[in-house]
């Protein structure tokens, strides 16, 4: 697997310190108030898991399952919504955790969705951010690291399934990746 990476961006140290600024943020801003985590599956598992214990806060947490990708390194455009009952979330300051804002079009659906159901606030927390103009217009506001628009697997980020379990975030070497 960590020979198919062309190079190491973010190491599974650099990753855990990064992730303890954001918690500090992420308790400080949420103190007395009615926090419920949404992950979208299934990227964000692995960082969703390491985040959360670090957040010493009552909350609550659900999972949405969603589909924008269709095996390639691009985008459908298209959400698909994978269950039919969406999380509790009427009343609740909702923060929505994601592995990565691309194209912006995953979370602008999400969020979108999310606030027919009359949430009191609905944040987005995300592990990376592609320098790129997006498709959609999505302000997130926690981020782990700015990345250029490269495509990277690892940490819960997959290539056709695979290499969500990697310790560290880099960028797949060119010649694995079928030209979607
Ligand atoms: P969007 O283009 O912002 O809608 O991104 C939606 C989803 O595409 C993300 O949640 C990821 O699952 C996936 N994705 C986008 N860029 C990458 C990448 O560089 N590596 C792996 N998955 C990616
Ligand atoms: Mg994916």
């Amino acid at each position: 697997m960590f020979e198919d990476l062309e190079r190491v961006l973010f190491d599974e140290a650099t990753i855990l310190r990064r992730l303890d600024e954001i918690a500090a943020q992420i308790s400080a801003d949420y103190q007395s108030q009615e926090l419920t985590v949404i992950a979208v599956l299934n990227g964000s598992l692995i960082f969703m898991a390491d985040l959360l214990r670090r957040i010493p806060l009552p909350l609550k947490l659900d999972c949405l399952s969603v589909a924008s990708y269709r095996g390639g390194t691009r985008s459908s455009g298209e959400v698909v919504f994978k269950q039919l009952a969406l999380p509790d979330v009427a009343g609740r300051h909702i923060l929505i955790l994601d592995d990565i804002l691309d194209s912006g079009v995953t979370l602008a659906a999400i969020s979108e969705k999310l606030r027919t159901e009359k949430p009191l606030s609905v944040k987005v927390c995300v592990l990376l951010r592609k320098r790129k103009i997006r498709l959609r217009r999505v302000e997130a506001d926690y981020i782990g690291f700015d990345i250029e628009d490269e495509f990277v697997v690892g940490y819960g980020l997959d290539y056709m399934e695979q290499y969500r379990n990697l310790r560290c975030v880099g960028v797949l070497r060119t010649d694995l990746v079928a030209s979607a």
